[in-house]
């Protein structure tokens, strides 16, 4: 399903004139309402963009194109834009790895793989239409192309995780295609390869590029049998054997991977396994590695542990719940029904922060305890070891 993008206020024509407006005592806040009334996508502030178009790539990974305004900052390769969506008078917002797309000037498209029980996923799947108007915010994220770009780049994806790359890769044919790019891509099987055709097409017209499909591990035992769409009819099959990411498939694979700068982005075993190789060649400051979701807390579900949490920019002020140690403290804390500033849910963006003032954290990035002194903590990515008192800064 498609939709022709409207035209665009020129960006700069926009901000000048909300500038020029807010002189005048009409605040930004009301100055978007105002232009969001004729097209959202002329908002300069609380920035929105339209769906315009909707396609399936797997049976569980979908492509939402959409049409941003002239102020949305378009993204590095690799960054990442947090989507915010309200279902059930209950806001969410989740990070999603947009690529450019030359050929629709002003669009910009995101991947999203459905989550078995997930929130928002489930949401672009099943409900999101083309013409629907979503939040977005604008691209952050380090997880990037150096400049200037080396002359080999290994990459390594896991399911969702070739999003990132698919930006990158755009963006090395375009700027960069002498450079040497070797992709691993594992997925379960080939039914469950995002983007398997785009990958396989590219790979016949850029000689530099080497694509490496693999096979991670069989399919669950529940998954439904995969409709048979265009893109598995017409993709040509390349061959596939099922392997684990070990030092020996690199050197089978990418030899020259020890002197490469390579990234990895994947489902939490692959990431701990590209960690693990890097650190044992004593190289790990040449892996660059993106995680869709944060660790786990290792906690038990029966230990709670009571926080009270200060919101001096809220008019609640200070709101109280439990956080069993088995939860990261924001989603306890939603869990107990608060709404809390978030972002990306994966210790990147800092809009969770809180000061610690009393009781001890885990750090889940890093494994440390934090003894409460005032510091700075992450909720999406900490988990109570005591009672707590925490203060908001967002
Ligand atoms: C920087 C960054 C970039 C991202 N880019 C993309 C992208 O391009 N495409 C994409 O599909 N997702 C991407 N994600 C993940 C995305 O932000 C959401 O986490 C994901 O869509 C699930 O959200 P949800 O609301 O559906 O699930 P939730 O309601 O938050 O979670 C429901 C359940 O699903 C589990 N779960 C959630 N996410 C995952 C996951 N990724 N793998 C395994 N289990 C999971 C949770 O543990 C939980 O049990 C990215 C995340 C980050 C941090
Ligand atoms: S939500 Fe982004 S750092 Fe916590």
């Amino acid at each position: 399903m498609t939709e022709t993008p409207a035209p665009s206020l020129p960006a700069a024509a926009a901000q000048r004139l909300s500038r020029w407006l807010t002189h005048l005592g009409v605040s930004p806040a009301a100055f978007d309402d105002t232009v969001g009334w004729l097209t959202p996508l002329w908002r300069v502030h609380h920035l929105q963009a339209r769906i315009v178009d909707k396609r399936a790539e797997t049976p569980t990974a979908v492509t939402l194109v959409l049409q941003v305004g002239g102020a949305f900052p378009l993204p590095r390769a690799g960054q990442h834009l947090v989507v915010g969506v309200t279902l059930q008078g209950v806001r969410h917002r989740r990070a999603y790895s947009p690529r450019v797309l030359p050929q629709r000037p002003g669009c910009i498209a995101i991947t999203v793989q459905r989550q078995r029980g997930g929130r928002v996923s489930t949401h672009l799947h099943d409900a999101a239409r083309v013409g629907d108007v979503l939040d977005v915010e604008a691209p952050a994220g380090d997880f990037v192309l150096p400049q200037p770009v080396p002359p080999a780049v290994l990459l390594i994806a896991g399911g969702s995780g070739i999003t990132p790359f698919m930006a990158m890769l755009g963006e090395l044919r375009r700027r960069a295609p002498a450079t040497q790019v070797t992709l691993l891509y594992f997925a379960r099987s080939e039914r469950d390869r995002i983007l398997a055709r785009e990958l396989t097409e590219l790979s016949q017209r850029w000689t530099s590029f080497t694509y490496l499909p693999l096979e991670g591990s069989a399919p669950p035992p529940d998954t439904p049998p995969p409709p048979r769409t265009e893109a598995a009819v017409t993709a040509p099959r390349p061959h596939i054997a099922p392997r684990r990411l070990t030092t020996a498939l690199l050197q089978e694979r990418a030899p020259h991977w020890a002197r490469t700068l390579a990234f990895c982005c994947g489902p939490a075993t692959l990431m701990a396994a590209a960690r693990g190789i890097w650190a044992e060649a004593g190289i790990a400051r040449q892996l660059r590695l993106e995680a869709f979701t944060a660790p786990e807390p290792s906690g038990r579900p029966d230990t709670r542990h009571h926080v009270t949490l200060r919101r001096p920019s809220q008019p609640v002020g200070t709101q109280d719940f439990h956080a069993p140690a088995h939860l990261t403290l924001l989603a306890a804390g939603e869990q107990a029904g608060l709404q809390l500033p978030h972002g990306c849910r994966q210790g990147i963006c800092h809009q969770c922060s809180c000061r610690l003032q009393r009781g001890s954290v885990q750090d889940l990035l890093s494994g440390q305890r934090v003894d409460g002194q005032g510091q700075a903590i992450r909720l999406c990515v900490s988990a109570a070891l005591s009672d707590l008192a925490l203060e908001s800064l967002n």
